[in-house]
């Protein structure tokens, strides 16, 4: 007798609702609240948090861990890091306390939202630059490349101190890491690649420093608080988290405005405006769209049920930014919504985004500039030829073809 699996949970979104989360989550949008779902074909069957009450729940409690070290149980991303004896280089993202503590202290204080803001007049003059060379070669062009990918590379390149003409180089590597049908082989060796890269940028920034943040991490290696290594790791998920995602929100933001035109009048009222339309793009789009990852490392309760140490837990931001009980109307996009902030789109609890100041503070900046100084913005193609990334870690575009 064959077993009844539970329902697949996939990445595949229909050509005709791109912006939705995919079909295969939103199923679960439903009374039952703890669901059981079936990954890599069905070998794992772990627990699916569906609303935002219990999303919240587990992101904020210690029963849980991210630690990467391959378990039997932990849904991680991709399938074939399940059962192998060894994980590649780790980011720290993925580390428990207390080491997790002591290597986001190491950064903390970078990404403060007093320090984001002094980089704003930074940030409004490259929109302007870039913009300006983009609109100076003419229509069409293509967003992604031209606007949303240069712009927050240029920006954490600076930031880190990182040599924006290796761009190429560290762009080529972080797009396998995010890629679910890269090879077990392929990420070991753009991560051991990264890694050299950011252990030679440390070792340099130690013997000529700059005012940047590796120049500070080499600082702290100095001062004994980390090691070299981690110091290269930090530096490297920065660099990696820095550009992928911000990218694909100003991309898929521009999509998402111009299909709901009403809503443009909104993000241009003023910063205030600006600021919550940010938040709204973020709850509606949701881009780390394949659920974060947990394993549960003591008994605990939610949602009625008692989970066991080994059972695997996966958390649909997007399904939770959609929880009809906490966003009224969750399938559309309100820019003046009043509670949009509550959203779960840089996750919940310690792991929580660390970059999210700076992010926030790059689409604000950028989304209103794009529609002032293009209020004939339109994309070339109807929504369902655009080319959206399908099987990656984070949703976004690989190019938006657009006139003025
Ligand atoms: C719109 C853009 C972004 C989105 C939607 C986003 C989303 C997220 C999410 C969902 C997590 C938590 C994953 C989990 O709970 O397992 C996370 C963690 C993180 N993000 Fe972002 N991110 C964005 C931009 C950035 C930027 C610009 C940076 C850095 C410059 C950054 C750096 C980080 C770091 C370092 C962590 C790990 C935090 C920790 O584990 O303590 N992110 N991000």
């Amino acid at each position: 007798m064959t077993e009844t699996l539970p329902p697949g949970f996939t990445l595949d979104r229909p050509a005709r609702a791109p912006l939705d989360p995919p079909p295969s989550h939103l199923q679960f949008r439903t009374d039952q609240r703890l669901a059981r779902v079936s990954i890599y074909d069905g070998r794992l069957q772990p627990y699916l948090v569906t609303c935002y009450e219990d999303a919240r729940a587990v992101l904020g409690s210690d029963a849980f861990s991210t630690d990467p070290t391959p378990r039997p149980g932990m849904p991680e991303f991709p399938s074939w890091r399940e059962g192998q004896p060894q994980g590649p280089r780790g980011f720290f993202k993925s580390y428990d306390e207390p080491v997790h503590s002591q290597m986001r202290k190491a950064l903390t204080r970078e990404f403060m939202v007093k320090r984001i803001n002094a980089l704003r007049p930074g940030i409004e003059r490259l929109t302007d630059q870039l913009l300006n060379e983009m609109t100076a070669k003419g229509s069409p062009a293509d967003l992604v490349e031209q606007f949303a990918l240069p712009l927050p590379s240029l920006v954490i390149c600076d930031l880190l101190g990182v040599p924006y003409s290796d761009h190429d180089f560290f762009q080529q590597r972080a797009k396998v890491f995010v890629d679910f049908s890269a090879t077990p082989d392929q990420v070991v060796q753009a991560q051991k690649e990264l890694g050299e890269y950011l252990d030679g940028l440390v070792a340099r920034k130690r013997a000529e420093p700059g005012d940047d943040v590796v120049t500070r991490l080499a600082e702290q290696v100095d001062a004994g608080a980390i090691t070299a290594r981690d110091a290269a790791d930090l530096a490297a998920f920065v660099l990696f988290a820095g550009h992928e995602t911000t990218a694909n929100m100003i991309a898929l933001s521009v999509v998402a405005l111009l299909h709901n035109p009403d809503q443009i009048p909104t993000l241009l009222a003023g910063p205030k405006e600006a600021a919550n339309a940010t938040e709204e793009l973020l709850r509606y789009l949701t881009i780390v769209h394949g659920g974060v990852r947990r394993y549960t490392v003591r008994e605990v309760e939610i949602a009625g049920v008692t989970l066991q140490p080994g059972d695997g837990v996966i958390v649909p931001l997007g399904l939770a930014n959609r929880d009809p009980e906490v966003f009224g109307d969750p399938d559309r996009l309100d820019l003046q919504r009043a509670n949009a902030r509550q959203h779960v789109a840089f996750s919940y609890g310690i792991h929580q985004c660390l970059g999210q100041p700076l992010a926030r503070a790059e689409m604000q900046i950028v989304l209103p500039e794009i529609f002032r100084r293009l209020p004939g913005l339109r994309i070339t193609v109807p929504l369902d030829e655009i080319d959206f990334k399908q099987n990656t870690f984070v949703y976004g575009l690989n190019s938006l073809p657009i006139t003025w």
